[in-house]
Parts: structure tokens; sequence; C-alpha cells
């Protein structure tokens, strides 16, 4: 009799403990929407992971965050990311690059053609929406969405072969600035990806919630955009978990190229300096831009750098048999002496940050956070700017390029209903909000 009575506990206590080693070590659910940022010069994928309550960004086959937003046509292939930048230098005209500037958008054919001059590959005016001219074994256009749906495509199977589900949904991220027509063509390229989107959210407010500033009792938040082209500022303002855009500045012309810019312009005269003659040979100069980029990166953690590099000054093919051994050419760079390059340029950041705050009626005092975004506001001189400005200190803990993306992705999570507690609606849609631009 006891012995039954033991068996039988010893059943039930078998199937509680099934249950509840099944509970934990059951793997948990894959997720099933992707956040998407489509931006202009990079892209990325992120999922919440229900299990751990934490975003991974996806990484492609070479482990890398991010893809450039870019598509280069051949005669026989269509190709995407790196793949497509490696072709930039011998497939020009063919290499789409920037397609998220013409998203959507309705042109005067005036505007359309200085936008097109900037370009090495042909812009077109189809009534007032621009197409990209492709010349490979026969000539076709190609529109700004369909080259969104190609890197869309692609981080699609990024995900998928992480991931190894299918996947159908996802959420998308928009500059806070897009009207509904910009929108509507982003879907659209999301669509032709075979992609089905289950919220568009701005990127500001993505930005914000890569801090978790969703869930935590603040009112005003600063989002500083500062990317490689060009400066995004926007006030948001949360009012019961729901972010609401309540204004936004930026410059255009203002971003990490026009920094390396001067960087450039003090190298090339110190060429001409040491050695007598002007910097004319199409190789040094690309090579020097790129050895001043890395040293632009390098001033981000180091106070000072070096750049070495041999110059060549004649090309070998001009200067028949008798090619000139190189010269080297060295600098110290420091910290110091590229933000004074850059001082004026820096202080033009502070512009739209005060027209933020006048259009949202509101004291500097009254910001309760300041989320930095984007590579360029790794720069320590930008940090310290931001900071003393406000008095404290920014939200800098998440990496600026991937910050977008990261709340992208947490926005999917709760869309896939693997969010574990609460929130659902993040954002309310303001219409009619205009963007003072500087530049
Ligand atoms: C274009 O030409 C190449 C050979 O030059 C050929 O292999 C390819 O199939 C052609 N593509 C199309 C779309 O006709
Ligand atoms: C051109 O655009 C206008 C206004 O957007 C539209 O009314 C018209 O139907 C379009 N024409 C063509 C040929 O698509
Ligand atoms: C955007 O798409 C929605 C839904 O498909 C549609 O109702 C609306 O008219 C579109 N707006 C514009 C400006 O294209
Ligand atoms: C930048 O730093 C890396 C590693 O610290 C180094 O390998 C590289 O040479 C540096 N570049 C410059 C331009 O100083
Ligand atoms: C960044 O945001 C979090 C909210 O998630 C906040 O608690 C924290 O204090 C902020 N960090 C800084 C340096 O301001």
């Amino acid at each position: 009799m006891s012995g039954e009575i033991s068996m039988i506990g010893s059943v039930i206590l078998a199937l509680f403990l099934a249950g509840y080693l099944g509970q934990q070590y059951l793997p948990p659910p894959k997720p099933k929407v992707i956040g998407l940022d489509l931006g202009t010069t990079f892209c990325s994928v992120g999922v919440f992971l229900p299990g751990s309550g934490e975003v991974e960004i996806i990484r492609d086959q070479e482990g890398r965050k991010s893809i450039p937003s870019a598509v280069s046509f051949t005669t026989t292939e269509v190709l995407v990311g790196h793949e497509a930048v490696d072709l930039a230098n011998c497939n020009p005209q063919n290499t789409i690059y920037d397609a998220k500037r013409f998203i959507g958008k309705a042109f005067e054919s005036e505007v359309l053609k200085e936008e097109s001059a900037r370009y090495p590959f042909k812009v077109m005016n189809n009534n007032g929406s621009a197409e990209f001219e492709i010349f490979t074994n026969h000539t076709f256009t190609v529109t700004p969405e369909f080259i969104g749906s190609r890197l869309l495509l692609k981080m699609k199977k990024m995900a998928e072969r992480q991931l190894n589900v299918p996947i159908q949904k996802a959420v998308i991220s928009v500059p806070a600035e897009f009207d509904e027509r910009q929108r509507n063509y982003t879907v659209r390229a999301a669509n032709l990806a075979g992609l089905e989107i289950l919220r568009v959210i701005n990127e500001p407010t993505a930005a914000a919630m890569a801090y978790g500033l969703h869930k935590v009792d603040v009112f005003n938040v600063l989002v500083v955009d500062l990317g490689g082209g060009t400066l995004d500022v926007s006030l948001l303002n949360k009012q019961g978990g729901m972010f609401l855009t309540r204004a936004m500045a930026g410059n255009n012309k203002l971003g990490g190229q026009d920094f390396s810019q001067r960087l450039l312009q003090y190298t090339t005269e110190q060429v001409q300096q040491d050695f007598g003659v002007p910097l004319t040979l199409k190789e040094d100069l690309h090579r020097l831009r790129q050895a001043v980029e890395a040293a632009k990166l390098n001033l981000t953690l180091q106070h000072s750098t070096t750049i070495r590099l041999p110059l060549h000054f004649h090309s070998s093919e001009s200067s028949e048999g008798s090619a000139p051994a190189p010269v080297l050419f060295q600098s110290v760079i420091t910290r110091k002496l590229f933000e004074d390059l850059n001082e004026d340029l820096f202080q033009k950041i502070l512009a739209p940050i005060k027209t933020v705050l006048t259009e949202g009626h509101l004291e500097k005092q009254e910001v309760d956070e300041i989320v930095l975004v984007g590579g360029s506001t790794r720069i320590p001189r930008i940090r310290r700017l931001i900071s003393e400005f406000f008095g404290k200190e920014p939200n800098t803990s998440v990496d600026p390029d991937l910050a977008v993306v990261t709340g992208v992705a947490i926005q999917a999570g709760i869309m896939g209903g693997s969010w574990p507690l609460q929130v659902s609606a993040i954002e309310i849609p303001n219409r009619h909000l205009r963007k003072t631009n500087f530049s």
C-alpha cells in the first residue's frame, strides 16, 4: 500500500519535474518578425530574442553587422551590399547608392537635374519621380524602391540563414521627416522583397527605444543623428508610453565626410610644403584619402596618430622606364589639431539643437535624456560639445551605428508578441511637422 502511494507520488513528481525541466530547457520560440534599418549609406537587420530579452544584430557571412546600401548591375547579375561596393570603381554608372534620398519623393525637374549631377550614375525624371538608368547588355531603368527591395531581400535572407526559419514579417524605420508617400514607397520596397510590414517607426524613436526610454520615466528626449553627410536633430515627447515628435531640424550638408575633408586639405598642403610639388596623381590622392579616414577613426580613441604613406607623384606609365622611387610622407596628427581644423563645423551642430528647443518651447534643462546616433557622434569633441551645452552626459552606451536597428528590433519583438511585459503602441504619428534645415 505504502509502496503504491510512493509510486504514485514518484509519477506525480516525475511529471512535475518534466514540466519544470521542459520549461527551463525547451528552446525559446524563434523570432518571427525582424527589425530593419534601411539606411542611406548602411543597412542592418536585428531580432528580439524572447529567451534572453536581448536584441541580436544579424551578421553577414563575413561577420559584419551592416551592409552598404549599394546595388550594382552587371550583364549577368545584380550584386548587393559589399559586393556592389567592390564593383563601384569599375562599374560606377551601374552601381546605385543613396537610393533612399529618392524613394517616394516628388521632384521638380530642375532639382532632380542638380541631384543627378552629384552621382556617377544616371538619375532620370519619370513624371516627377526619380529612376536610375542602367546600361548592361541593354538599357533599362529601375526605381528607388526596387533598389531598396534588393537590400531588404538580402537582409531577409541573412536573417533566415541565421535563424533557420522563413521570415515574412518585419518592422522598418524611416526618417522622422518622411511623408506618407515616402513611407508608402518604403513599404512597397519591403513588399517587393516578400515582406509584410507590421509597422513603420521613426528612426529617432527607434534610437530612444534602444536605450529603453519607452520603459522609464522620461518626458523629453533629444536625438542627435550625425552620419557621414547629414545631421538630424529630433525632439521627442513621451506621453503615456507613446513617443510624439515635437520638432525636427537638421543640416543636410554636414557630417563625417566634411571633417575628413578638412584633414585631407591640411595633409595635401603639408605634402606641397614638404616636397615642393602638389599632389596630382590620382592613386596618391586616393590612398591619402583612405589614410586620412583611418586617422580620423583612430583619433576618436587616441590622442595622436601618424600618417605614413609612400607617394609617387608621377604615374609609372607616363615616365616610361624611369619611374622615380616613391618618397615617404609622414605626418603626426593630434586630436587637438583635428579639433582645431573642424571647430567651426562642430559648432554648427548646435544650431539645429537650439531650433528644436525653441520650436518645442522647451528650455535645455527640461531635456531628460539625450541620445546620440550615427558614427560621427563618436568624435570626442562632439560629445563634449553636446554635454557642455546641456550640462549633462548624453546616452552613448549603444553603438551609435546600431542604435536605430536595435530599437526597430525591440519594436519587432513587441509586434511579434514576444515582449515579456506590456507596451505595444509606441509612436503617435504626426502630420504637418516640417523640418528646419540649416545649410
Ligand atoms: C549579356 O551578355 C553576356 C555575355 O557578354 C551573357 O553571358 C549574358 O547572358 C547576357 N545577358 C542578358 C540578360 O542578355
Ligand atoms: C504624372 O503625375 C501626375 C501628378 O502626380 C498625375 O496626375 C499623372 O497621371 C501622371 N502621369 C503619368 C503619365 O503617369
Ligand atoms: C499610402 O498608402 C495608404 C494605404 O495603402 C493609402 O491609403 C494612401 O492613400 C497612400 N498615401 C500616399 C500619399 O500615397
Ligand atoms: C589606427 O590604429 C590601428 C590599431 O590601433 C593601427 O593598426 C593603425 O595603423 C592606425 N592607423 C593610423 C592611421 O594611425
Ligand atoms: C541612458 O538611458 C538610461 C535609460 O535606459 C538611463 O537610465 C541612463 O541614466 C542614461 N545614461 C546616461 C549616461 O545618461
